[in-house]
């Protein structure tokens, strides 16, 4: 039988994610209460760390959440101290790459009990980044579970930012969630919107995405799978360009830039578009429509670029927790993976 794997939220139902959360809460009560309860529960096991592109959160959190379960993290930067991996079936291997996928998950699975992967697109054609090859021939091939650690996904993101709003709000039923695209100087990932877009509609709330013009709608793929979150819970996913809408009554603004699909790989062509949305910064006077709305972005962040000082330094915003929030949903999510069932709850 093949490992479960955490590829996406698309493929987790709600009920096993709110019970991921759960855990979550559990471990990090656990941490401050300095009780040591779940600290042995990766003792004796090892996990690699995949890197083909830079971090500090990522890394740091799961490099410590193993640390702090008694276990081993083995950090790998293919290309750069590992050998660089071909990850196309049946090519003649007569580029770069050293060695194969098949033979990489594989050798990694009879050393580690999970692989987690970080794995950006290439930003040439969406049409081939769009089928996440990477972490997918690691899925195909590895015989122990595999994690996504960003991809054209964030999944890890995604549930970090739910506990986190869940521990200011209360419910994330029928609230108001404003994604919001920010600019820029450079096209980003559309990974991050793409899975704060779909958490915030599998958690049940009301989604506004505000981008410039119609060219930074996201993916159909993402878009249709919150569509179809939204409706099985009788919420709404709205879309527009007029920022006063948007911000109007929002519970929480969560700010990314991304790099519009139309334009893919054709930077140069997109470029005076974005540079034309500078003011979609969030800043004092779009917080001020919102009903006392909290703000987060996943970091890393420009500051003064995608928000202002004042709204990133403020109370109502949550980057540093989110942050933080990564360590113990990651912690979760790999015990689950492991196989480990659900923690008893303690009371408080
Ligand atoms: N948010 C996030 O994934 O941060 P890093 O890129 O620093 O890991």
């Amino acid at each position: 039988m093949s490992p479960r794997h955490f590829l996406s939220t698309l493929d987790w139902s709600r009920p096993e994610l709110e019970s991921v959360l759960a855990d979550a809460s559990q471990l990090k009560a656990n941490r401050a209460n300095r009780d040591g309860l779940g600290s042995t529960d990766f003792a004796g096991k090892s996990i690699a760390l995949v890197f083909f592109n830079p971090s500090l959160r990522t890394r740091t959190s799961f490099e410590v959440g193993v640390f702090e379960m008694g276990g081993h993290a083995v950090v790998l930067e293919p290309g750069k101290g590992a050998w660089p991996i071909e990850y196309r079936d049946g090519v003649v291997m007569d580029g770069e790459a050293e060695e194969h996928v098949a033979e990489v998950a594989r050798v990694l699975s009879r050393y580690c009990s999970i692989i987690a992967v970080r794995a950006f697109p290439k930003f040439q054609r969406w049409q081939d980044d769009r089928e996440d090859l990477t972490i997918r021939q690691f899925a195909k091939y590895a015989t122990v579970p595999v994690l996504n650690m960003e991809t054209i996904t964030h999944p890890c993101q995604e549930l970090a930012l739910m506990l986190t709003l869940k521990e200011k709000l209360g419910t994330t039923d029928g609230k108001k969630f404003l994604l919001t695209w920010t600019y820029h100087p450079r096209p980003l990932n559309t990974a991050v919107a793409n899975s704060a877009l779909i958490a915030a509609a599998k958690f049940g709330f009301n989604v506004t995405l505000l981008c410039p013009t119609p060219d930074y709608v996201l993916d159909p793929r993402y878009m249709d799978a919150a569509q179809a979150f939204a409706k099985e819970q009788g919420r709404s996913i709205t879309i527009t360009h007029d920022i006063d809408e948007a911000y109007s009554d929002a519970h929480i603004v969560y700010a990314k830039s991304w790099g519009a699909l139309p334009y893919f790989g054709r930077w140069e062509a997109e470029k005076p578009i974005r540079d034309a949305y500078k003011h979609f910064i969030v800043d004092e006077r779009k917080m001020a429509l919102t009903d006392n709305g909290y703000f987060s972005h996943c970091l890393p962040m420009r500051r003064n670029v995608k928000a202002t000082d004042a709204v990133t330094s403020s109370p109502q915003s949550l980057v540093i927790e989110e942050a933080e929030n990564r360590l113990h949903v990651q912690k979760a999510m790999l015990r689950r993976l492991s196989g480990l069932g659900e923690i008893d709850r303690v009371s408080p």
